[in-house]
């Protein structure tokens, strides 16, 4: 008899609770920040720390047949200059990237445009960036934070929806709500990005095991590709992946009618096999100083990521030692 997926997954649940948690420690993030061991393996997944420092990937990403959403790191912002510089950063971005003949796509998070100061300044700055995104025919993203920001993510997506049709947003299979989000979106004729959530939710509120969460992303994903909403398939799941190609190609849905989406840096392989079968792939490309919480979050997704920064760390300080 074969071990209940739930229990042989409790350790790496458990590490995953762990890096999901230290993800939230200013402390902790003070210090990988200011550590030049972790640099390394942060470039692995960030495209660097300025606008300038990031321009060169996407267009590398861009010669290469993949498309790109720009993130201008940032999250759970506290105050109104923050949340203001994190716009005007922004609106840089997206100017650069329309100058520079880039897509101008941009994913950003209501926490980072001052969510937690008041839903009427997150609307207003969320609106700047729609309306500059807007005069160059561009594309915002919602990303979906964890289960607390879903209704208030949910309610100004809306309105910025209904201000410009070019603003999707981000819905989460782990979440047991996402089902009826799902048919609300497309009621309206939102367009989805579908996520399996990166955040480490209550099971009064998600689905705990990844068997579940991965069959309600094949239901979500299923819904989505009927309704012809051009839906984003944002995972690296190969099994996932295979099963979004079965269905449109019985469905008859064609290569233009949805995309995938991958983050920078994950299974650039399958990235390259799905451009060279056809397919659009579009890379979250994140750049900024505030890579932190971010990437935690990716070593959450994979625990052997940890032990590949502990062997980068291990050798970048054997070689400072042998350099001294
Ligand atoms: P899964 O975790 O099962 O991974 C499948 C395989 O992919 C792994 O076996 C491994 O090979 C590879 N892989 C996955 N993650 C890796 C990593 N970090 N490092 C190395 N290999 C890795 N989440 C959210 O809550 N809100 C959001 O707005 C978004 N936005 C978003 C945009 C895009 C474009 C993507 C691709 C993902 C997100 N996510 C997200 C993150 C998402 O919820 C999820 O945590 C990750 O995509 C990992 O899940 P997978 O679907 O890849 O499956």
């Amino acid at each position: 008899m074969g071990i209940p997926q739930n229990v042989r997954l409790a350790p790496q649940r458990t590490m995953r609770s762990l890096l999901i948690g230290l993800s939230h420690r200013r402390s902790v993030a003070r210090l990988a920040v200011r550590s030049p061991l972790t640099r390394p393996v942060v470039a692995r997944f960030v495209a660097g720390e300025t606008l300038a420092e990031a321009l060169p990937a996407i267009t590398a990403l861009k010669n290469a047949g993949l498309r790109t959403t720009v993130d201008v790191l940032g999250e759970s912002v506290d105050s109104a200059e923050l949340a203001a510089a994190a716009v005007d950063r922004y609106l840089a971005t997206v100017a650069a990237l329309s100058e520079q003949g880039l897509d101008p796509n941009v994913s950003l998070k209501l926490t980072q445009m001052g969510l937690a100061i008041g839903r009427d300044v997150c609307e207003a700055n969320v609106m700047r960036i729609v309306d500059v995104v807007r005069r160059v025919s561009g594309f915002v993203r919602f990303d979906m934070e964890d289960h607390t920001q879903t209704d208030a993510t949910l309610k100004i997506w809306r309105a910025a929806h209904d201000s410009y049709p070019n603003v999707g947003v981000v819905v989460q299979s782990a979440l047991r709500r996402s089902s009826s989000d799902v048919d609300a979106i497309i009621a309206v004729g939102g367009r989805i990005r579908l996520c399996k959530g990166a955040y480490d939710e209550p099971g009064s509120v998600a689905y705990r095991t990844r068997a579940a969460v991965d069959a309600n992303y094949a239901r979500l994903m299923e819904r989505l590709l009927l309704a012809d909403v051009y839906p984003a398939v944002a995972t690296h799941d190969p099994r996932l992946i295979a099963k979004a190609i079965e269905i449109t190609e019985r469905e008859r849905i064609g290569r233009d009618r949805f995309e995938f989406q991958m983050l920078y840096g994950v299974r650039r392989d399958l990235q390259r096999t799905l451009v060279d079968r056809g397919y659009t792939v579009r890379i979250y490309v994140p750049y900024g100083q505030e890579w932190y919480p971010y990437f935690m979050r990716r070593l959450a997704e994979r625990p052997a990521n940890v032990g590949f920064m502990l062997r980068a760390i291990v050798k970048e300080e054997r070689r400072r030692l042998r350099g001294r």
